[in-house]
């Protein structure tokens, strides 16, 4: 008899493909590039032995039992997974993929993409150009800050934050700190220094969240936090939304108590079209587009496919989260 999965957004096609070359299953795929309506996931994931899932769709005790007792595996296409409610899994046996490594280089990209965009005002600046604001060279205009000679200060060196600080370095950036959990032995390898968390505020010029969403991280960049950074930094934060208290954020964004913030996430996403942060010339805020690159989000459908291939059969994940 064949096993019953759940797909819940259109996937890149190297995904479907070894989905559709699979004997093993049948597949229900909500086939759209919007998010399925709550209620026809739940009806959606009665009786499915494996479900596929994005970041955006929490899967929580409610969702679980909808599905029923025949769910073994869920597989999210994404390297996050704060949006899974761990304990209700565990509780219940079910494994978890996810997608760690694959999206490490864009993710890194982008991060870096928007630190030199926040810092040297492109949106901003690209708006003159189309509106006329730009009249003549001036020598005061659209100055922005520098990466040569500077700080920065990564919030979680872990595998995306170690990427995005390798790629820092090359423009000339003088000291590198970070802080975290514990000191990393690969930071060594870009001199990086372990601070505690004030010292980073109080001493870089740039500082990226690269931390992932935990209760021990959960509105860690707060009114306190900005208010030890130098009135001329740039924060950028590639990781989740919700590590940033936004309201502290957009205080210290008008109040001149930060340069200027990146943010290529919030809470919630998207953020409302008429949200304060949107007319901050200060603030660039992108639509979650870490990952977003053809050839990864390729391979992390394909990934997240083998997972739950793997999860549904008992046997192997080539990424299996372990919690
Ligand atoms: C993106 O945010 C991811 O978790 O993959
Ligand atoms: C800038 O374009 C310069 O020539 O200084």
């Amino acid at each position: 008899k064949l096993m019953k999965v759940y797909v819940t957004r259109r996937i890149p096609q190297e995904g479907m493909k070894i989905l559709s070359a699979s004997s093993v299953c049948e597949v229900s795929l909500w086939d759209s590039d919007e998010p399925v309506p709550r209620a026809e996931l739940l009806k959606g994931v009665q009786g499915t032995h494996g479900l596929l899932c994005m970041l955006s769709d929490k899967i929580d005790a409610e969702l679980l039992d909808a599905a029923g007792p025949n769910l073994k595996v869920i597989s999210t296409m994404s390297v996050g997974f704060d949006h899974l409610v761990l304990g209700e899994i565990k509780k219940r046996g079910i494994r978890v993929g996810y997608t760690p490594g694959v999206l490490t280089d864009a993710t890194a990209e982008l991060t870096v993409a928007l630190l030199l965009a926040t810092a040297r005002r492109l949106p901003e600046a690209v708006e003159e150009v189309k509106n006329g604001g730009w009249t003549c060279w001036k020598p005061l205009m659209m100055c922005g800050y520098g990466l040569s000679g500077s700080t920065v200060g990564v919030i979680g060196l872990g595998r995306i934050g170690m990427a995005i600080a390798r790629r820092l370095m090359p423009f000339g950036v003088k000291r590198l700190l970070y802080s975290g959990r514990t000191a990393k032995a690969d930071a060594t390898e870009l001199n990086g220094e372990f601070v505690p968390l004030d010292t980073l505020l109080a001493e870089s010029d740039f500082i990226v969240v690269s931390c992932s969403l935990a209760p021990e991280t959960q509105g860690l960049c707060d009114k306190a936090f900005f208010s030890k950074m130098k009135k001329t930094a740039v924060f950028v934060n590639s990781s989740r939304g919700a590590v940033v208290n936004q309201e502290d954020l957009y205080e210290a964004l008008t109040s001149g108590q930060i340069a200027a913030a990146g943010l290529d996430v919030t809470t919630p996403e998207p953020l409302p079209t008429n949200h304060p942060l949107l007319t901050l010339k200060n603030c660039v805020v992108l639509p979650h587009i870490g990952s977003a690159t053809y050839s990864t989000r390729g391979i992390m459908a394909a990934l997240s496919v083998q997972n739950l291939l793997g999860g549904i059969q008992g046997t192997e994940m080539p990424s299996e989260l372990k919690f």
